[in-house]
C-alpha cells in the first residue's frame, strides 16, 4: 500500500565502467542479470518506496563527474556502483563531496573478499554507507537505505 502523503523522491542510480557488460561479464562474480534487468528491479523497488529511479551507466569518468554535478537540483540522492573507479577516482569522490547529496555506495561482489586493490574505496568516506557482496540485493538494499535516510531527514 502506498502512502499518499509522501512526496515522491528522485534518485540517480549511477553505474560505472564495464557494468554495461553485466550478464556476460564474469557471471561467477557478478551474476547473470543484465544491467537493464537490474535497472528494472531498481525502478520497481523505487515505485514501492515512492521514489523515481533515474539510471545512467558510463565507462567515462568525466561523464560520471558531469552527471553527479547535474544531479544537484534534480535528484535528492545518489545510488552508485562506481565499478573500478571506486578504487581509483579522487575525481568521483570530490564530485560527490561537492554536490553534498546523500549517496549510498553499492557493489555486487564483496570487494573485501577479493584482490587487495579492491579493498580501498575512495567513495566510502563521502557516502552515508556502503553495501557490498549481495549481488542485485546490494542495489535494492542500498536504495531502501537511501530512501529511509532521505525520509528521516524530511521536515
Ligand atoms: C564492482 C567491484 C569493483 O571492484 C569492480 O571493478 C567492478 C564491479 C562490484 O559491483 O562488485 O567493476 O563494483
Amino acid at each position: 500500500m502506498l502512502n499518499s502523503t509522501l512526496q515522491p523522491l528522485s534518485i540517480l542510480a549511477l553505474h560505472g565502467p564495464n557494468l554495461n557488460l553485466l550478464g556476460q561479464r564474469e557471471p561467477g562474480i557478478y551474476g547473470s542479470l543484465t544491467l537493464a534487468e537490474i535497472n528494472r528491479l531498481l525502478e520497481e523497488e523505487g515505485f514501492k518506496l515512492q521514489a523515481k529511479v533515474f539510471p545512467l551507466q558510463s565507462n567515462h569518468e568525466g561523464i560520471l563527474v558531469d552527471t553527479i554535478h547535474e544531479a544537484l537540483g534534480q535528484h535528492q540522492g545518489i545510488l552508485i556502483n562506481a565499478g573500478a573507479y571506486t578504487h581509483t577516482s579522487v575525481a568521483l569522490r570530490d564530485a560527490i563531496a561537492a554536490v553534498n547529496l546523500p549517496t549510498v555506495e553499492v557493489h555486487l561482489s564483496n570487494i573485501y573478499r577479493r584482490e587487495d586493490f579492491r579493498h580501498h574505496s575512495y567513495i566510502a568516506p563521502v557516502a552515508i554507507g556502503q553495501i557490498s557482496g549481495f549481488g542485485v540485493q546490494s542495489y535494492l538494499l542500498g536504495l531502501q537505505a537511501l530512501v529511509n535516510h532521505l525520509r528521516k531527514n524530511e521536515t
